[in-house]
């Protein structure tokens, strides 16, 4: 059942709760890397490509992402979206659908007609979730080279 979730942009008051569910995520806490993320996200991304989600009066999800203008060959300006988390108790009850449609809708808004992001093929909930969204399997390639064995 869908439960009762404000979206709004995030603040700096928010970095607790989003260390908290990347940690429970991820097992991995990583309060610093937040907080300059947060502050770039402040200073050069598009402030509606932030946002977190609110149940209960506490932040209960949030997606980051931007906006890239005829990066990778691409035409126009798309969205990308870069990191997604809802705390595991939240779950299934719509707050990640609330978030990717709060970001769709505003990236429409200004102009953008695709979303891209990228899904490991290791997180087979994530590909599931972004089907879910309406999001298809796009036909760009990555590529990498590894630096340092
Ligand atoms: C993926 C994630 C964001 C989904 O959030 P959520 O709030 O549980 O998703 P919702 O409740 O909005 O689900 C929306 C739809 O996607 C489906 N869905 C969500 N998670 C799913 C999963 N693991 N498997 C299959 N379908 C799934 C739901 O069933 C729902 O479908 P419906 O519209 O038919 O009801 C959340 O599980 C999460 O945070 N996972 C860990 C994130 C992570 O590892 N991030 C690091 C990489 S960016």
């Amino acid at each position: 059942m869908s439960k009762a979730v404000f979206i709004r942009t995030p603040s700096e008051g928010d970095l607790p709760a989003i260390v908290d569910i990347e940690e429970r995520n991820t097992g991995v806490a990583r309060k610093d890397y937040w907080k300059k993320r947060m502050e770039i996200s402040e200073a050069v991304r598009p402030h509606w490509a932030s946002l977190v989600a609110e149940a209960d009066q506490r932040v209960v999800g949030f997606v980051f992402g931007r906006a890239g203008e005829m990066e990778f060959g691409l035409p126009g300006t798309v969205a990308w979206i870069e990191i997604i988390g809802v705390h595991p108790a939240y779950r299934g009850h719509g707050v990640g659908a609330k978030l990717l449609e709060q970001f769709a809708d505003s990236a429409e808004e200004h102009g953008i007609e695709t979303i891209f992001t990228l899904v490991s093929p290791a997180n087979a909930d994530i590909r599931q979730f972004f089907l879910k969204q309406g999001f298809t399997e796009g036909t760009m390639t990555h590529f990498k080279k590894v630096i340092k064995s």
